[in-house]
């Protein structure tokens, strides 16, 4: 084990906290408030923010898309830059604060801001972004990551800054009940699996970090588990996993494999799959792979996480599979798209990423990638 660690976001949560970015957000700057395609106008968020800004100055730009893109973000910037902004306010799920990530961190940069996404431009300064969280899934809200698409060309990229962490995030689990069961299930899973992929490496012995993600795991199992049953303290267990899940805690000192992740990336910006989605089709088939060099973890995973006591990896795959079924979410890829050259096509924008040996051991390579999708084709 060997890291730096510090989360500089600060986190209000729990009910009524959207009135707090009046006092978040220093009275002398002007707010840009950044949101998605209308959820907050029907939910009741946006009048929150709006009565929270009552005495701050403010402007708008609604229409960041799921999957956000650079064509839609750099319509915000503009806009950003004519009102002269000083602090950005996203109001949404992973998209909206991954789009404002763009956002604060291309404000100053002269050139295009998909520069921050090839890694061409590193900004030395950006403007603040505070965050009103809608979905709980990414943990976009209190780390670094952004993921961007570039309709153009359909690629789906990601990039960190150190600018990227939010100011603040409010958590108000209350915001949750109006996900309908799709985005629900994709909260569930993309948490359960950015657990996975900080978990499902190899041994190493760092026993908070192990045993922390055994108990997310576990609590975001019961979460499905009793998904009829939903409550109050369900939603709040659901906001708070999701973001210890990937605010940089647990994978602290230890291997990570973010295979199923990048091979979803493509898929999404290829056909347009929700990111939770690609994430459920692809695991069980990527570990079915690499379940040699799994075998140890999954075997873990099935004993303290779904308290099975086995030798065989594929038993404990199988419980993964049950798992994102049971949420309704279909693991056949035939059904989601319709192209004969998907193969080449994830693996030839994988290699124009950089990925062309991946995984905690550097064994994903295209002929895994392609072995992974035959079987995530068949289902
Ligand atoms: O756009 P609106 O109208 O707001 O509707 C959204 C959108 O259609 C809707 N929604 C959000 N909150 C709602 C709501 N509907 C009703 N009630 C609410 N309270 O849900 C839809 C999906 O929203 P989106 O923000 O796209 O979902 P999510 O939070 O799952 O974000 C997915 C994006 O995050 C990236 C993904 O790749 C994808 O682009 N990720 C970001 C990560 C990060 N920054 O660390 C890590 C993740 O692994 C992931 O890659
Ligand atoms: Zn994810």
């Amino acid at each position: 084990m060997n890291f730096t660690y510090q989360n500089p976001t600060l986190i209000e949560f729990g009910s009524k906290k959207i009135s707090q970015i009046s006092k978040l957000i220093p009275q002398n700057q002007k707010v840009f408030v950044v949101y998605g395609g209308g959820s907050i106008k029907k939910n009741g968020v946006y009048d929150q923010v709006k009565e929270a800004l009552k005495n701050h100055s403010w402007c708008e730009f609604g229409g960041i898309e799921p999957n956000p893109t650079k064509e839609t973000l750099d319509k915000a910037i503009a806009k950003g830059r004519e009102e002269k902004v000083d602090y950005v306010l996203a109001v949404g799920g992973g998209s909206v604060a991954d789009g404002c990530k763009y956002i604060i961190n291309a404000f100053y940069h002269d050139g295009d801001g998909w520069d921050l996404l090839e890694g061409k431009f590193q900004p030395e300064k950006a403007l603040p972004l505070g965050v009103v969280l809608t979905l709980a899934a990414t943990g976009s809200e209190s780390n670094t990551g952004a993921v961007i698409t570039k309709a153009e060309t359909k690629e789906k990229r990601f990039f960190h800054s150190q600018f990227s962490y939010p100011k603040f995030a409010i958590l108000d689990p209350n915001v949750l009940k109006s996900l309908d069961d799709r985005q629900l299930a994709n909260g569930i899973i993309d948490s359960f699996i950015h657990v996975c992929e900080q978990y499902v490496t190899q041994p190493h012995g760092s026993l908070a970090q192990d045993y922390y993600s055994e108990g997310l795991l576990r609590g975001l199992k019961e979460l499905a588990e009793n998904y009829d049953k939903r409550d109050e303290l369900w939603y709040s267990n659901l906001m708070w996993m999701a973001n210890q899940a990937l605010n940089g805690l647990i994978g602290l000192g230890v291997p990570q494999d973010w295979g199923t992740h990048f091979i979803g990336h493509e898929l999404s910006g290829l056909y347009g799959i929700d990111h939770g989605r690609t994430l459920a089709i692809i695991q069980p088939q990527l570990f079915r792979e690499l379940d040699d060099e799994k075998k140890d973890k999954l075997l873990q995973m099935g004993r303290n996480v779904f308290g099975i006591d086995t030798q065989d990896p594929e038993e404990v795959i199988v419980k993964l599979e049950d798992l994102y079924s049971s949420l309704n979410v279909d693991l056949n890829l035939s059904n989601y798209m319709n192209d004969e050259n998907i193969k080449e096509n994830v693996t030839t924008l994988l290699e124009k990423h950089g990925f062309s040996k991946f995984g905690d051991r550097g064994t994903i390579n295209k002929q895994v990638v392609e072995k992974v999708l035959n079987r995530a084709l068949k289902g």
